[in-house]
């Protein structure tokens, strides 16, 4: 088998840069080595920056999300039992996020790249990529108990932090930077009503908690919890009392119940590989970095990497330069890292690290008071939350 872009992994990011590259005539194959049925139905993240719900838009594939998705033009971050609003439209100049789930933006691209003929080889296990730095590479896959490869021209590893793309990068061309949190998120889906029209960040004594939602019948809850905590420690009775507990207000604002329906615990890591690319293989999305969800990064870094590397490869095939692609990692990498800071500073800000350490909870409320009365500090917030403040975009 012979494509011009390899792409292992079937998240959002190789399926839009599949989908990007079909839009100027490149071909390429989508190894999965989940089900169809699998990846349309993992709950993951919600959170679109406004620059990722306009390329979806952009490129075609955003109609659902126009119609299904909201718009929300703020958050609250909530301490000490008041709630106070970040106004996003009135900080950055009218820019919004929207909220549509991580598996809706892949049933949508999937659709798309099938009704255009596209390859995407459902259940089919990436085992190396060989020969990167060659302009021959090759990706080994298994499907259906037999061994298989793709020859193309490039290979972009979209295969999420567990995949295999990142180890064909030599250890000692690459470093890696790691961070771990002492706490997970604890995660729940509730069918029930909304209790917020917005996102409520808390900071609690007894640790962070996150409202959030996926749809007017779908809610999505988190609070941070002890890494080695098991669901089946969580009875629903003790996860209400415990959110209750959490985002409790001084004037009685009330939490709305439901059936929870799904229970997990996310683990929380800063991760990045530098350099991102090696030859002709070329990270992106998580293969390349991972983020604390607490900043909403994950999928958006995701889609901004491959902004990127899709302008590149076009580039490349219009007229065979490949300084764009020389640039890939340097480009990428300026954003990531940005992210990073991002996403480190609200896990810092709202998490309980020690829940000993007194002086440490007075200091996240000293911080969390300065964000929601100075202008100059929530612009910090709104802007780098809506995705202005991570970098220049990037042209298709
Ligand atoms: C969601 C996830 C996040 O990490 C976040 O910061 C906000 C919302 C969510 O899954 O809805």
């Amino acid at each position: 088998m012979r494509t011009q872009v390899g792409i292992v992994g079937g998240g959002p990011a190789g399926l839009l840069l599949s989908h990007l590259l079909h839009l100027q005539g490149i071909e390429s194959v989508v190894l999965e080595r989940r089900s169809r049925e699998d990846l349309e139905t993992t709950v993951r993240a919600g959170v679109l920056e406004y620059g990722t719900a306009g390329l979806l838009s952009e490129v075609g594939v955003g109609e659902r999300m126009e119609q299904e998705g909201s718009v929300h033009h703020g958050i609250e971050l909530r301490f000490d039992g008041r709630g106070h609003r970040i106004d996003f439209a009135d900080l950055t100049d009218g820019l919004s996020i929207t909220i549509y789930g991580q598996q809706e933006v892949v049933k949508d691209l999937i659709r798309a790249r099938l009704e255009a003929d596209g390859r995407i080889l459902f259940e089919a296990g990436a085992e190396s990529v060989e020969a990167p730095d060659t302009d021959s590479p090759k990706i080994r896959f298994w499907q259906d108990g037999e061994q298989e490869e793709i020859s193309c021209d490039y290979v972009a590893g979209c295969d999420g932090s567990f995949g295999v793309c990142r180890s064909g990068i030599p250890e000692d061309a690459r470093t890696e930077y790691t961070r771990t949190y002492p706490f997970g998120w604890f995660g729940i889906l509730v069918e029930g009503p909304p209790s917020t029209q917005e996102l409520i960040y808390t900071l609690h004594d007894r640790g962070f908690a996150l409202v959030s939602t996926r749809s007017p019948e779908v809610q999505r809850l988190y609070f941070q919890c002890d890494p080695q905590d098991d669901v089946e420690e969580w009875p629903d009775e003790r996860i209400w009392d415990e959110l209750s507990t959490r985002l409790a207000t001084h004037d009685g604002w009330e939490l709305a119940g439901g059936r929870i329906f799904q229970k997990d615990i996310v683990q929380m890591r800063s991760f990045v590989c530098e350099p991102m690319q090696h030859g002709r293989l070329f990270l992106a999305g998580d293969a390349a970095h991972i983020v604390p969800p607490t900043g909403a990064k994950g999928m958006n870094l995701a889609v901004a990497d491959i902004r990127v590397l899709a302008h590149a490869l076009t580039e490349f095939y219009r007229s065979g330069d490949w300084r764009l692609l020389d640039a890939y990692s340097e480009t990428c990498l300026r954003r990531v890292w940005r992210a990073q800071r991002f996403s480190w500073w609200m896990t810092s800000m709202l998490h309980r690290f020690d829940r000993s350490d007194a002086f440490q909870l007075k200091v996240q409320q000293a911080e969390l008071d300065y964000i929601t009365t100075s202008r100059a500090a929530a612009t910090t917030i709104a802007e780098n939350y809506v995705g202005a403040a991570l970098g220049t975009s990037h042209p298709l």
